[in-house]
């Protein structure tokens, strides 16, 4: 893999660096795949998704099909914030009487969590993740979900400039607003590890450094922290208020849900390639984890709703963050942390499945689906 902190200064004529040549840990290469110049042709089994020897400059031959086809389906659902028609949201947002304190509140805690939590995910990807993954399918995916990131922050941004929103109580809420504070304080010491210059993966503790911060990324902050956020802002929606919000939040959802599978497709692959880093006390740890994000977000969902709002309650959400964390447990091959959770959002899957003839808000979502099959787990 090219390091960035790799000094190379390509000269006419002379020898190809060794990350372009990737002979690495080759044994005898077959005649056929080595060319006059004595460059050697990838092949499959020297592809993985850490710590790989395969030039990571070729796409083919692909070994990870999943992740392939997770980037068509993420293309297929390509969205752009503009297209979507927020006037009745503002008609909403600048009558007195239209929503209530809590609502408003939530709206506002939303916004203050998401416009900055996708920057950081962008950030995640593009400085930290992208360089440590060694298979060119998966960088392909990344940099699909990486603009998907940038998609998100700006339809965040969107919805607070339609409204006219005091941006700097919006984009500082993760400074000033401490349920936001001490998810995104949890979040960036394992996003930070990733995006250190220093950092490299090739021996066992770094291996399991970058893996728990793959499960944080995907399992915890993708797969548990948007959800109390993503069922409040879509009950709105149910309840015909703020849909052009919702509408954006229901593709948000929909993104989100891929960059969560793609993530634990991920680590299902490097736990399979790399099984000596999957120890009990590893997965004891990672069960701790996601413990505090549950806490974490349930913290938040009780900042959010003093009271109860739109149906929903605090307690409503213990239940569904312990389902969840359930699922996600599951998804990595972990035992499940609390047993006999149940779903008390049911509509949350049908919103998260947009292969459904139908939708709640009965927008163009389905036109957005230009082609390619979804496949959700
Ligand atoms: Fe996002
Ligand atoms: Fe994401």
């Amino acid at each position: 893999m090219l390091q960035f902190e790799d000094t190379y200064s390509p000269t006419p004529g002379g020898p190809a660096p060794a990350d372009l040549t990737r002979a690495r840990g080759r044994q005898e290469p077959s005649r056929e795949d080595q060319g006059s110049d004595g460059f050697e042709r990838v092949r499959i089994e020297d592809k993985r998704i850490i710590n790989g020897t395969a030039d990571v400059n070729q796409l083919v031959p692909f070994k990870y099909k999943w992740a392939w086809d997770k980037y068509l389906a993420g293309c297929a659902n390509h969205w752009m914030p503009q297209e979507i028609n927020m006037s009745r949201d503002i008609a909403t947002w600048k009558d007195p009487g239209a929503l209530s304190d809590d609502e408003r509140l939530i709206v506002k805690r939303n916004l203050g969590f998401f416009v900055t939590a996708d920057s950081l995910a962008a950030n995640n990807i593009v400085l930290g993740t992208y360089r440590h993954i060694t298979a060119p399918e998966c960088r392909q995916y990344l940099l699909r979900q990486a603009f998907e990131e940038a998609i998100h922050t700006h339809a965040y941004q969107y919805i607070v400039e339609s409204l006219g929103l005091d941006e700097g109580e919006i984009f500082n809420a993760y400074h000033e607003v401490s349920c936001i504070r001490e998810k995104d304080q949890f979040l960036i010491p394992f996003i930070e590890i990733l995006t250190d210059p220093e950092f490299k993966t090739g021996t066992p503790e770094n291996d399991q450094r970058l893996l728990r911060s793959l499960i944080v990324f995907a399992c915890i902050m993708e797969g548990l922290f948007f959800y109390v956020g993503f069922a409040q802002i879509l009950s709105l929606g149910r309840q015909n208020k703020m849909m052009g919000a919702a509408e954006q939040y229901q593709y948000i959802l929909r993104d989100e849900s891929m960059h969560c599978n793609f993530g634990i497709d991920l680590i299902n692959q490097i736990k399979l390639e790399n099984p000596q880093l999957w120890t009990p006390e590893f997965r004891e740890e990672v069960r701790g984890l996601m413990r505090k994000g549950v806490e974490l977000e349930y913290r938040y969902a009780e900042d959010t709703m003093p009271r109860g709002v739109l149906g929903l309650n605090a307690p409503m959400f213990k239940e569904y963050l312990r389902f969840v964390a359930n699922r996600r447990c599951q998804q990595i091959g972990l035992d499940v942390l609390y047993p006999g959770a149940a779903n008390p959002f049911p509509w949350m899957s049908e919103m998260i499945d947009l292969k459904k003839e139908k939708n709640f808000f009965e927008t163009r979502v389905i036109e957005y689906q230009t082609g390619g099959a979804l496949s959700w787990d």
